[in-house]
């Protein structure tokens, strides 16, 4: 079983579906990190984030292993360095690239084939998985998506300006939502489900909830 969670940063998508994936006891898909990891890559190796031939050439060399344990790129384990300011907004072009997103794609498909899994990110209930069981697709208030964030960089001892986060933010989400390829949107088939009011656990609650009438009824 497939159930796809997409949407925009700050909708506590990524938590959400961790948990629900430890929870059904299923297997858990960032694909967000997959884009970060090329990004990192890049980054590293001064090839700039908007040339399509050498970040594709890069792709098809990196090699990718993203479990519950642990995220490795190359055989190397890598943590915060893929949630950096600068590799977030190169993850964000990088990802606008057709032929890297389309081999990303078939990993993804790879990694959940014969498994029941929890894939998160902008384009599992509509391109990787079209015929997936359960689709879910997170919304919030722009300015609660950016105080979440903010909240997150504070943990982590950023102090960053709620306008600039705010703008940088919307910045994303348009370049997310206009692109030509894979654009973000929800599947026909995705419930909505807007979390600004929600805490995380509720969230989970209302996903497990959908999930068991799907399961029923199917
Ligand atoms: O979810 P995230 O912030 O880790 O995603 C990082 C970037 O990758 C973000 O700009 C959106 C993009 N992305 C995508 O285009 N498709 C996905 N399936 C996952 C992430």
């Amino acid at each position: 079983m497939i159930v796809t969670i997409d949407g925009p940063a700050g909708t506590g998508k990524s938590t959400v579906a961790r948990r629900l994936a430890e929870q059904l006891r299923f297997q858990f898909l960032d694909t967000g990190a997959m884009y970060r990891m090329i990004a990192l890559k890049a980054l590293r190796e001064q090839i700039d984030p908007g040339d399509q031939s050498g970040i594709g050439r890069l792709a098809r060399e990196t090699v990718m292993d993203l479990t519950d344990g642990g995220y490795l790129m190359d055989g190397v384990e890598v943590g915060g360095e893929i949630r950096t300011a600068e590799v977030t907004k190169a993850a964000s072009l990088v990802a606008q690239i057709p032929a890297v997103r389309e081999l990303l794609v078939r990993r993804q498909r790879e990694i959940a084939s014969a498994r029941n899994i929890v894939c998160e990110g902008r384009d599992q209930g509509t391109v990787a998985f079209p015929h997936a069981e359960c689709k879910f697709f997170l919304t919030a208030q722009p300015e609660e998506r950016a105080r979440r964030r903010l909240e997150e960089l504070a943990a982590q001892g950023s102090q960053v300006d709620f306008e600039e986060l705010l703008r940088e933010q919307s910045d994303r989400d348009q370049r997310d939502q206009e692109r030509a390829v894979a654009p973000l949107r929800p599947a026909a088939d995705a419930l909505l489900v807007d979390t600004t009011a929600l805490d995380l656990d509720q969230v989970v609650r209302l996903l497990r909830e959908q999930i068991l009438v799907r399961v029923q009824s199917a």
